[in-house]
């Protein structure tokens, strides 16, 4: 239900800033903002960095002044004037935080994002201080082009979302390419940096071979001087939201991993699509878990040049892995947008069952040592075990994909 309490002109010039912004009143610091029709029904989500971490994610020259969400009086305000209610969540669970602001689409926003297919405005509009609603930050949201190519309505659509990309692009093809050959049919990639327009190139030969396959969120918070709190995941929490509200409209299933990280469906199921038909059917579930299976070197001080050799896929350098699967605490999900709400990386902390999945059905195979060589927690190096098997089911349908794929028809 939305109230009319102010209109705004359509195409009005002010200073409000912008998503991704610092909000004007120095409270919050919005990283992103998607629309979603399954979230509540129909919602609209501000990702933001979480209250207590603000001061030490923004440049020290930048003043703020950081609020809990419970400390504010949020609304949004469309651009007829339609007025709702902002809901707030924070979640901290160790190193995995984010704040999610929800208000719900007025009627106006649903039509023009869903009938209309238009770019809507909308205002977070302020009541903490004043006895007003003071715009504090805008942003401009509209919702994805849905995915045709893969409209093959029997089946199930998977979606993966990368990581945030930090000059990580010449890993990304094959990571595609393979859990194209298992099943997932719609890839996000967010893009932080990509200083040789690597990413750029590989994104261009993908729209036109496959066009709706492969999409880019831009994941880049440097010109707000922005670095997360820990350097290394740039903002990673919070893209794994953004994505689920972004693209979980139309995924049934979805995951965010990295591209040391491949899913892997055992014998005898070819894709995943074949193991959730076949064990979860229509069961409403939060999630499948997948545990972490460290692929490394036989011995850490010593790899040898196959491994060392990067024009190799990754799934053929390393063919030794750990002998049993890392326990517990870093596990990765393929989560089921339509009945989940709040997401962290490694924990599953709120919601319905969650399904883990046998160890001869299905992996999570951890390729560490990609770019760089390290260890893992629980991989002891005297209990390797010689594993060809992904390699040699997969590789050579891998490259054929690969060929396929710059191929000029
Ligand atoms: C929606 O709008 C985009 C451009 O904003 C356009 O490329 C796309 O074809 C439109 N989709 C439909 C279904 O009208
Ligand atoms: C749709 O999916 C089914 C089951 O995987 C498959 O047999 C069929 O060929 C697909 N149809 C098209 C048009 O892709
Ligand atoms: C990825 O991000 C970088 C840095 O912001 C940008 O220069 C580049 O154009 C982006 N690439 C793509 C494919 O969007
Ligand atoms: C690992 O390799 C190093 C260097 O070649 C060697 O000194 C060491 O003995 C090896 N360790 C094992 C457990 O094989
Ligand atoms: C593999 O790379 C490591 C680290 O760069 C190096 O120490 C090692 O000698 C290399 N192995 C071979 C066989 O070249
Ligand atoms: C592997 O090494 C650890 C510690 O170095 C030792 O406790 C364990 O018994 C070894 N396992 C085997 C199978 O040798």
């Amino acid at each position: 239900m939305s109230v009319v309490v102010a209109a705004w002109p359509e195409y009005a010039e002010d200073n409000i800033p912008t998503v991704p912004c610092l909000s004007a009143d120095g409270h919050l610091l919005v990283l992103s903002v998607a629309a979603s029709r399954i979230r509540y029904g129909l919602s609209l989500t501000f990702v933001t960095v979480y209250p207590t971490d603000i001061k030490t994610v923004l440049p020290k020259h930048i003043s703020s002044h950081p609020l809990s969400s419970n400390q504010q009086n949020l609304w949004c305000i469309f651009s007829d004037g339609s007025v709702t209610p902002v809901y707030t969540y924070d979640l901290k669970y160790g190193n995995d935080r984010v704040s999610l602001l929800d208000c719900p689409l007025s009627q106006f926003a649903n039509d023009q994002l869903w009938k209309l297919n238009q770019t809507i405005r909308v205002y977070l509009a302020s009541t903490t201080t004043k006895d007003r609603k003071i715009p504090i930050l805008k942003a401009f949201v509209k919702v994805p082009v849905v995915f045709i190519t893969s409209s093959n309505s029997s089946q199930e659509s998977f979606t993966l979302c990368t990581s945030p990309l930090h000059n990580k692009a010449k890993y990304l093809v094959q990571w595609i390419e393979f859990h194209r050959l298992v099943g997932f049919s719609k890839f996000i990639i967010y893009n932080t940096t990509d200083t040789d327009n690597y990413l750029s190139t590989i994104i261009n030969t993908y729209t036109q071979k496959y066009p709706g396959l492969v999409d880019v969120v831009q994941w880049d918070f440097s010109a707000l001087g922005l670095v997360d709190v820990l350097p290394t995941r740039y903002f990673q929490v919070e893209a794994l939201h953004d994505c689920f509200v972004r693209y979980g409209d139309q995924s049934e299933w979805l995951g965010m991993i990295d591209l040391d990280e491949y899913i892997v469906p055992l014998h005898p199921y070819e894709t995943i699509v074949d193991y959730v038909h076949e064990h979860l059917g229509r069961r409403i579930l939060e999630s499948i878990n997948l545990r972490s299976q460290y692929f490394c070197s036989k011995n850490s001080s010593s790899y040898t040049a196959e491994e060392n050799n990067t024009n190799r896929l990754t799934i053929e350098r390393f063919t030794f892995r750990a002998h049993n699967r890392h326990k517990s605490g870093r596990e990765k999900y393929l989560y089921r947008p339509r009945f989940v709400q709040y997401l962290s990386i490694h924990h599953q902390i709120i919601g319905l069952s969650n399904e883990q999945p046998s160890e001869n059905h299905i992996t999570l195979a951890h390729y560490v040592s990609i770019s760089e060589q390290r260890t893992m927690p629980g991989y002891d190096f005297n209990e390797t075990v010689k594993d060809s098997g992904i390699r040699n089911r997969f590789a050579n349908r891998v490259k054929d994909a690969i060929a396929a794929l710059t191929r000029k028809h």
